[in-house]
């Protein structure tokens, strides 16, 4: 935790869910989540849930993220949705440049730099991924490899639009495997580092409710992104409920 910065539980659904199950994940979280907790949350469902857990969400401390969106405010591109879009129907952020977009979709970091401009002019906050290989790991690379993907992923004005950093190590993403906490530590120590005193880092990559408490209790780890276990509400709010109050 950063003393002065608000954790953040952040839950990527990924392209999970039905509609159904969508509203009754997002009720259930609202439900769940605690006023005057010590961390905010976020769910970020599939874009055709969006409107339904806006309204499922609605009232609640919960906020709304969707997981992409694209660089060109309008325009002729089949298949893709704007920044201004998303704002409409409730999201106030917006995960990008995530390691399976990097991959599948060959985003570069000039690629999330232009969407997470897109973002800001748009209202939304960017909640912007790096994390290296494991290859790049184990070449001893991680540190450089990050700081090279935010020199080139961050947009100027990042920090004053209240961008945030999610450290995703690619290995670590859904695997059940974590980086030891040192390692974690010392990514974060380099974000910083870049990024100012008041930028919320998350850690993301296999977090769950048996691994939360250390992980979010290392320095400059200010909150976590969460896949599988952001699935299960039990599981997401034991996470947020791992923050400790106060930092
Ligand atoms: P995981 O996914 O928690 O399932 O590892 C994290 C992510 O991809 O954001």
């Amino acid at each position: 935790m950063t003393p002065g910065v608000q954790p953040l539980i952040a839950g990527n659904w990924k392209m999970h869910g039905t509609l159904a199950e969508a509203r009754a994940l997002a009720g259930a979280v609202a439900a769940g989540a605690k006023a005057g907790a010590g961390a905010g949350l976020l769910v970020a469902p599939p874009f055709p849930f969006l409107p339904a857990v806006a309204a499922a969400l609605a009232g609640s401390q919960v906020a709304l993220g969707a997981q992409d969106c694209h660089a060109a405010p309008k325009g002729a591109h089949t298949g893709d949705v704007a920044a201004a879009m998303l704002r409409e129907v409730g999201a106030t952020h917006v995960i990008l440049g995530h390691s399976e977009r990097r991959a599948a979709h060959g985003e570069t970091d000039a690629v999330v730099q232009a969407k997470a401009a897109a973002a800001m002019a748009a209202g939304l906050i960017p909640i912007v991924c790096v994390g290296e290989s494991e290859a790049q790991r184990l070449a001893g690379e991680a540190e450089a490899v990050v700081r090279g993907q935010l020199a080139g992923s961050l947009p100027p004005g990042f920090a004053a639009a209240g961008g945030i950093i999610a450290y995703e190590p690619v290995w670590a993403i859904g695997t059940g495997r974590t980086p030891t906490e040192a390692d974690i530590a010392a990514i974060h120590a380099a974000l910083r580092a870049v990024a100012g005193p008041a930028t919320r880092l998350l850690y993301g990559g296999s977090v769950k409710p048996g691994n939360a408490k250390e992980i979010l209790a290392l320095p400059n780890v200010d909150g976590a992104l969460v896949g599988g276990a952001s699935l299960v509400a039990a599981d997401f709010l034991a996470i947020a409920a791992a923050v400790r109050p106060g930092g």
